[in-house]
């Protein structure tokens, strides 16, 4: 599975933690920064990511900036991402199960580095559960289309 990942400078070292640990489990995992510590704009990251996610280049997405909050909002301005962001992995998996969250998105100052990796375990081995959830979804979609141009 290839997986998109972004951050902004309050998140480089724990992704590249995360993007060891993920490539250690065998995903693929495409960067697409920022890779040093000076100060960036969060959006710019998560759009990157968001946008492979959106275009399918990657199935999945994680992004992590100082709360997780800032760069998921960014990413979920991309027609076709859903964008959780979470502090645990409960959440992460019924991101998945219920809402068919394509991203997951959390925090570097918020959480430590083996929460991080549980959020995304619990992400990207749960499946969602269609059902009476699919008709939930679609309503977002719908909304999503409302609101395009
Ligand atoms: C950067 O200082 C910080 O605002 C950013 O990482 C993030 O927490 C925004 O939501």
């Amino acid at each position: 599975m290839k997986i998109a990942i972004a951050n902004d400078h309050a998140a480089t070292q724990m992704k590249k933690d995360i993007v060891a640990y993920l490539e250690e489990k065998g995903y693929e995992v495409v960067n697409f920064g920022t890779d040093g510590d000076a100060s960036v704009d969060y959006p710019e990251y998560g759009c990157k990511a968001a946008e492979a996610v959106a275009s399918g280049e990657c199935e999945q997405g994680v992004l992590i900036c100082g709360t997780g909050i800032g760069i998921s909002l960014a990413a979920n301005k991309v027609p076709g991402i859903r964008a959780a962001a979470v502090s645990e992995p409960v959440s992460a998996r019924l991101c998945k199960e219920h809402n068919n969250a394509n991203i997951i998105a959390f925090g570097a100052r918020i959480v430590g580095l083996e929460e991080a990796k549980a959020i995304v375990d619990a992400f990207l081995t749960a499946s969602f559960l269609g059902g009476r959830h699919q008709r939930r979804v679609d309503m977002i979609t719908e909304i999503e289309k409302k609101y395009s141009r």
